[in-house]
Order: structure tokens, then C-alpha cells, then sequence
């Protein structure tokens, strides 16, 4: 009993592109989302207004914004982390605007430099003043199973994070494993204390393919009903506080596995591939997706 259908949620663009060491033109980046659009994607998280000292490729983020192509029924979301983010967001007119938490207190001081605590309270007036304008806001909870300085996080440092979440209002929980270590049955675990709080179709999962595990990872969560998932188009992406980590697991590659189970994502494969094409192309890399690398050569 695997769910009919799944949404799936192409971060590239903002996960992908804000760990490359070359600098995207902001001009590629507005491509990309166009081609993904193409493709049927319906959600698309564009670009993150964070600090351009922090992640400089994201520098760019009001001009991506502007770039876009917007077309009737796409989503795009872009990641805010405090009130100046959100600040800078709300005139470029994003669909929805993500918060990041992370469950493991290291990772937190890394990634924006406060406290799990902090983070949260930092949060609380972001998520209500996108809603006031309308917003829904999605909460990204990383290190779910993971994390590059503390190791194993347990399923209770999960749902201590779930709940002040929930608390301020986060309308969404996205269950990351930031560094792709985690395997079905610790992702399972931690998804169990997503579920405790938020109902299933506000529940989603991000898994990085550090560890070749992240299809394995969706697998188990659809088993679980769980019906939508970010994705990274070419496999692009990492997060630039968590060295070593790779990108999310592509999207070609869950859309592939997707069609095979006779799950419906109204995604075109073989436009999908092209825009991973187009991306690899413009990095002047081959595609990290298996799935598009094999189209390709065929
Ligand atoms: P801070 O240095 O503690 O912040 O950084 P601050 O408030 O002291 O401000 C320092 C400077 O940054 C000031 O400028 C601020 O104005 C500016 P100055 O006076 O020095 O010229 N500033 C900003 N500028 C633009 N936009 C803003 C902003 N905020 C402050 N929003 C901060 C704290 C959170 C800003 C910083 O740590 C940061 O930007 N971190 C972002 C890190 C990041 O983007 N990581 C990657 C995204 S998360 C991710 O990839 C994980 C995810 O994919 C899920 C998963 O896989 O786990 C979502
Ligand atoms: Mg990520």
C-alpha cells in the first residue's frame, strides 16, 4: 500500500547550486528553473536569502527571484533564516519561504551560528510574519539522523526539535538527513516523531546520497505513506557546512524508481534529464544522477 502518487520537491537550485565552488550566473540559475518547470515540477525552492558572507552563491538571490518564470501552479520557495531574510524575501514574491533547524546542537552553531534554542526563537517571528502575508512556511530539520560533529542523533533529539517547530507554527517538517548516513531504519525512527506532531502531507523527507542510501531512505518512507520528497535535479548540491557531504539524491533517479513502482509525479523523465544536462553542462561536470548519466549515453 504505497501511496498513489507523490510530490516531489526539486531543490537544486538552492541546495545544489550554494555548495559549487564556481559561481552560477544568475541567468543559468532562472534557465534551470524554467527547465524544471518544463518538466513538470511543481515545486521548485529557487534560492535562499541567507548572508552573502555566509554562502555567497546565493548572493544573487533577489535578481533569481525576479529572473524566474512564473507559471500558473508552480510553487517556489526559497530559505529564510531570520527576520532580515524573510525581510529581503517578501517583496521578490516567493509561494512559500523555508526555516532551518537542525537536531544536533553542533550543527546548529555551524550552519547559522546560534543555539537550537536561538534558532527557534529567531524563527517565531519569521514564520509569523510570512504568514501575515500569507505564507506557508516549511521547516527543514537537519542532522535528523546524523551529524558531521556529533555523529548519531537519536529519535528523542528529533522530536525535541519537531515539537518547538510545531510550536511556533512551522506548517511543515521536512526530515533531513543532511550528511546521507542514515539507513531505513533510523530514518524510519525519525520520521515516527515527525508523524507524532505533523499529519502525513505535511510530513516530507530530504535525504543527501552521501552514502548511496537516500532511494533506499524514500523507499522506506513511502512504505510509511510518506508522499513527498525533495530532490536534487543532476544530483546537484551539499551543504557547505557539512563537509563532505554530497548532493541530494537526484531526481531522475527517484523519478525513475517512481515510474517503476507506477507511482504518478506528472514529471516528464526525459525533459528532467535535460535540464540535468543543462546544469551538468553549465558546471562542466557529468551528471551525479545514475539515472540521467545512463539516458544520456543511450
Ligand atoms: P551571523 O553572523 O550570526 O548573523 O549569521 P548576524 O545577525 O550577526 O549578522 C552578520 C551579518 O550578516 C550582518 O552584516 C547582517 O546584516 C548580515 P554586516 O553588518 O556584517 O555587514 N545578515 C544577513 N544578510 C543577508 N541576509 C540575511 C542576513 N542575516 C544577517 N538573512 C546567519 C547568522 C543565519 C545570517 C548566517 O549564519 C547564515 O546566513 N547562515 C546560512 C547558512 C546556510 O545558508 N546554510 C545552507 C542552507 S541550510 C541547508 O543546506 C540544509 C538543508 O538543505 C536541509 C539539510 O540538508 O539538512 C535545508
Ligand atoms: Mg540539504
Amino acid at each position: 500500500n504505497l501511496p498513489n502518487r507523490v510530490t516531489l520537491v526539486d531543490v537544486g537550485p538552492r541546495d545544489g547550486l550554494q555548495n559549487e565552488k564556481e559561481n552560477v550566473g544568475t541567468a543559468d540559475k532562472a534557465r534551470l528553473v524554467s527547465l524544471l518547470q518544463d518538466a513538470g515540477l511543481k515545486e521548485i525552492e529557487v534560492t535562499s536569502f541567507v548572508s552573502p558572507k555566509w554562502v555567497p552563491q546565493m548572493a544573487d538571490n533577489t535578481a533569481v527571484m525576479a529572473a524566474i518564470e512564473r507559471r500558473p501552479g508552480v510553487r517556489h520557495s526559497v530559505l529564510v533564516p531570520n527576520m532580515k531574510g524573510l525581510e529581503a524575501a517578501l517583496p521578490t514574491k516567493p509561494d512559500e519561504v523555508v526555516v532551518f533547524a537542525a537536531a544536533s546542537e553542533a550543527f546548529s552553531q555551524k550552519n547559522i551560528n546560534c543555539s537550537i534554542a536561538e534558532s527557534i526563537e529567531r524563527f517565531a517571528p519569521v514564520v509569523a510574519a510570512a504568514h501575515e502575508a500569507g505564507l506557508k512556511v516549511r521547516g527543514a530539520l537537519s542532522c535528523a539522523v546524523g551529524c558531521p560533529y556529533q555523529g548519531e542523533v537519536s529519535p528523542d533529539e528529533v522530536e525535541r526539535v519537531v515539537r518547538l517547530m510545531k510550536a511556533i507554527g512551522v506548517d511543515h517538517l521536512g526530515v533531513a538527513d543532511t550528511i546521507g548516513v542514515g539507513t531505513p531504519r533510523q530514518v524510519r525512527a525519525a520520521m515516527e516523531r515527525a508523524l507524532k506532531h505533523y499529519p502525513l502531507v505535511e510530513v516530507s523527507g530530504h535525504f543527501h546520497d552521501t552514502y548511496g542510501q537516500a532511494l533506499t531512505n524514500i523507499y522506506a518512507c513511502l512504505e510509511m505513506g510518506v508522499h513527498t520528497f525533495d530532490a536534487s535535479v543532476a544530483g546537484l548540491g551539499g551543504c557547505p557546512y557539512a563537509k563532505g557531504a554530497t548532493g541530494n539524491v537526484a531526481t531522475e533517479d527517484v523519478v525513475f524508481m517512481l515510474n517503476g513502482l507506477g507511482i504518478e509525479t506528472s514529471i516528464d523523465l526525459d525533459k528532467l534529464v535535460d535540464a540535468g544536462a543543462f546544469i551538468s553542462g553549465v558546471l562542466g561536470r557529468q551528471p551525479v544522477a545514475r539515472v540521467g548519466r545512463a539516458i544520456l549515453a543511450k
